[in-house]
């Protein structure tokens, strides 16, 4: 049997723009640097009407699972529908991904200069028993890691929201950090010297993978491909009903979604300098038990 958790914070919030004092944000930016969740069972995200519509998955395409909003972009990607469709797509997941700037705004002003929107998307499929490979199976516990996009460092900031009416979506998370690195560090390798250039330039990734990048993959994938740890690491399942909200950093905790409808997703790049207490932080971790730096290209 695996040991239980307790990572849940719980938050009274109901409003995308709360009022939150001082002690407050200390609090909670200590809570979500050292890998908690901050849940907020109430802060609801709203439909505007006619919008329902789009938690039916006939809106995706068919090749993607979800629904994507790049920063700066006019138009999702991932959909099918008619140009009204299209655009309505846009609005709804527009407004959330500006509401949940302002959210981040509100609850950690720290952040504010050193926050980047990345993509915004609507996740209308059923997670339980789709048919992927163990690599993208995400009813597996893993910390998030990009194959073709080195972050460099950069901390992903996550908020989810479910917004189906009905089914709860339901989590696993895992283990602190520094235990997870401990168990599979050692099971990694470094880059071979040119192999970051040849990456690049061959276009397997965007820019120079970091030995950082390179060491969070394969915690990735040997977290996810090992069974045994899957079943016995500490762990926690946790129900999200409808309507309600949640902030991880999902570089750092292990996570795993078994089952659920219907959810909205903002990712957050943030710059290692906005961390107030970098000791849990993955690069931290890793930099201090290989003795070295990560982020040296
Ligand atoms: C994930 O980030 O691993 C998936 C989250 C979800 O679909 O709930
Ligand atoms: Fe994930």
């Amino acid at each position: 049997m695996a040991m239980s958790l307790d990572l849940i914070r719980t938050q009274p919030y109901t409003d995308w723009s709360p009022e939150v004092s001082p002690e407050t944000q200390a609090t909670l930016r200590r809570e979500l640097e050292q890998g908690a969740v901050l849940y907020f069972p109430n802060l609801h995200f709203r439909f505007a009407p006619g919008e329902e519509r789009f938690l039916d998955s006939r809106y995706s395409d068919g090749k993607s699972k979800n629904i994507n909003l790049r920063a700066n972009e006019g138009a999702v990607r991932g959909a099918a529908g008619t140009q009204q469709d299209l655009t309505d797509l846009y609005n709804l997941i527009r407004r959330y991904a500006e509401s949940t700037e302002s959210l981040i705004h509100a609850l950690f002003p720290e952040y504010g200069p050193h926050m980047t929107r990345a993509g915004t998307s609507l996740r209308p499929s059923e997670i339980a028993g789709r048919p992927v490979s163990w690599r993208k199976d995400d009813t597996r516990l893993h910390v998030d890691a990009f194959p073709s996009n080195p972050l460099l460092g950069k901390r992903l900031l996550r908020v989810f929201h479910n917004i189906d009416p009905e089914a709860p979506r339901v989590w696993r998370v895992g283990e602190p950090f520094a235990d997870f690195a401990g168990r599979f560090v050692p099971k990694t390798h470094g880059m071979w010297p040119g192999q970051s250039w040849l990456m690049k330039t061959l276009h397997i990734t965007k820019r120079a993978r970091s030995e950082y990048d390179h060491r969070m993959l394969q915690l990735h994938d040997l977290a996810k491909a090992d069974l045994d740890y899957q079943k016995s690491v500490p762990q926690q399942e946790f129900q999200f009903p409808p309507g309600s909200t949640w902030i991880v950093f999902s570089d750092q905790l292990l996570h795993a979604a078994m089952r659920g409808k219907a959810m909205m997703e903002q990712t957050i790049y943030l710059d290692p300098a906005a961390i107030g207490d970098r000791t849990h932080s993955p690069e931290a971790v890793l930099s201090k038990m290989l003795g070295k730096p990560m982020l040296a290209a």
